[in-house]
C-alpha cells in the first residue's frame, strides 16, 4: 500500500506516509516545559507506527501562548527537556517536527498583539517594531528546535493564529504594506519563513500547515491559498499540510465533528488537490481521515503525498500498526472533540469515549 511506502521531505526519509498532525496535548508545565507524560505519549505514538510526529503548537514568545499546558520554545532553558523528548522519538526510530506558533489576537493575555485592533476589544495592533521582533522570535525558536534535536519544523499558518490573521482580510485591516493586497497580507509569512530558513539552513526541513480557506464569508479563500502555496514553493518550503477553517467557522472549523460516513471523511481533500496542482513540494492533508482505504486512495490518486491525523491517534496511538495489520480497520474516533476537555481540566488530553 502507498500508505506504508517511504516518503521524504527535504533530505529527511520517513518510513511511511502517515503523520501525527500537530496536537496540543496540554502536558507541559506552566513554563512550557515538556513533561514525562508527554515523553510517554510520544514513545507510544512512535511505537504505534506513525512516520512523523508534529509536536503540539509551541509558542515562540510567551505572549503568544493560548491553551494551558502548551509547549514553549521561547527560551533556552526549555532545550534540555525538549532534547529528552526528541531522544525518546529517535530511540524508537521515529521522526519529530516542532510546530511554531504565535497565537496573536487569540493569545491568552490581557492585550494580545494582532495585525489590527478591532473596536471594543483589547487587541493591540502591531507596530513595525512588533513585527520585526516577532519575526526574530520565530527565527530564534527555529534555532532552538534544531538544537533540541527536532528533525524539522512546521510553521502554523492556519486555524486563525497570527500568520493566518495576517493572511485573512477579516483580521488584517492594515493600511500599510502588511495589509490590503494578497501580496501585502503574505508579507509577514514571507518574512517569518525567510528568517527561519536563514537560521536553520537549506538542508533542514521547514514546512507549513497552511489554511486553504477561513471558511467564513469575506475571509481568506482557496484561490488566495493556491497563490500563497505557489509562493511558498518558490521560496523553498519543504512540505505543505493543508487544513482549513478557524474557531469562528462553526461547522467548518478545523476540527469538524461527527464524521460517521465516508463522504464526510478527508474534508480538506479538495483543497489539498487544488494546492497540490500548484506546487512541487510534498503536500499533506489533514481533517477527518478515518479509513485506510480513503487515505490510500488520496495517496494512490496523487491528490497528496502524506496524510495527517490528530483525533484518531488520541484514541488509538497505535492506529498505524492496526491499519498495517488490517486495512479494513476504520479509526474508532467519533470526532466528538471531547478530548479537549481533560486537556483544559486535568493537565492532558485523552479520549473520553468509553
Ligand atoms: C485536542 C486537539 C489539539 C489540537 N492542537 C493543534 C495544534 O496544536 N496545532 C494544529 O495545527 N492543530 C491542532 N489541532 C487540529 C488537528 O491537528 C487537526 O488539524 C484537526 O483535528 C483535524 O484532523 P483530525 O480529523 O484528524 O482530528 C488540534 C486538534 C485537537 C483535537
Amino acid at each position: 500500500m502507498f500508505l506504508f511506502k517511504e516518503g521524504s521531505m527535504n533530505r529527511l526519509r520517513l518510513k511511511n506516509r502517515i503523520v501525527r498532525s500537530a496536537t496540543w496535548e496540554g502536558m507541559c508545565t506552566p513554563e512550557g516545559e515538556a513533561s514525562r507524560r508527554l515523553l510517554e505519549l510520544y514513545r507510544e505514538l512512535v511505537k504505534g507506527g506513525v512516520g512523523l510526529i508534529i509536536s503540539g503548537y509551541s509558542y515562540v514568545r510567551a505572549d503568544g501562548k493560548q491553551m494551558p499546558g502548551k509547549m514553549g520554545i521561547d527560551n533556552d532553558s526549555l532545550i534540555p527537556a525538549l532534547q529528552k523528548l526528541t531522544d525518546v522519538v529517535h530511540d524508537h526510530g521515529g521522526r519529530v517536527f516542532c510546530q511554531l506558533v504565535h497565537a496573536g489576537g487569540l493569545a491568552a493575555t490581557d492585550a494580545p498583539l494582532a495585525p489590527s485592533a478591532k473596536d471594543a476589544t483589547s487587541l493591540r495592533a502591531m507596530h513595525q517594531h512588533d513585527i520585526d521582533e516577532l519575526v526574530a522570535a520565530f527565527a530564534a525558536a527555529a534555532k532552538r528546535a534544531q538544537e533540541s534535536g527536532f528533525d524539522g519544523l512546521q510553521l502554523h499558518g492556519a486555524h486563525g493564529y497570527l500568520i493566518n490573521q495576517f493572511l485573512s482580510p477579516l483580521t488584517n485591516r492594515r493600511q500599510d504594506n502588511y495589509g490590503g493586497s494578497l501580496e501585502n497580507r503574505t508579507r509577514f509569512l514571507r518574512e517569518v519563513y525567510q528568517a527561519v530558513r536563514r537560521e536553520v539552513g537549506n538542508d533542514y526541513p521547514v514546512t507549513i500547515k497552511l489554511t486553504a480557506a477561513d471558511n467564513i464569508d469575506g475571509g481568506f479563500t482557496l484561490e488566495e491559498a493556491v497563490i500563497v502555496a505557489g509562493q511558498l514553493d518558490a521560496w523553498g518550503i519543504d512540505a505543505i499540510e493543508v487544513s482549513s477553517g478557524t474557531a469562528a467557522a462553526g461547522a467548518l472549523s478545523p476540527v469538524r465533528q461527527l464524521i460517521d460516513r465516508p463522504e464526510q471523511e478527508a474534508y480538506n481533500a479538495d483543497y489539498a488537490r487544488a494546492i497540490k496542482q500548484a506546487v512541487k513540494a510534498p503536500v499533506m492533508v489533514v481533517g477527518g481521515i478515518r479509513s485506510p482505504a480513503i487515505a490510500e486512495e488520496l495517496l494512490k490518486g496523487g491528490a497528496v503525498d502524506f496524510v495527517a491525523l490528530s483525533r484518531p491517534l488520541i484514541r488509538e496511538p497505535d492506529l498505524v500498526n492496526r491499519w498495517q495489520a488490517d486495512a479494513t480497520h476504520r479509526a474508532t474516533c467519533i470526532s466528538c472533540n471531547g478530548c479537549f476537555r481533560p486537556g483544559l481540566k486535568e493537565g492532558g488530553i485523552r479520549c473520553i469515549v468509553v
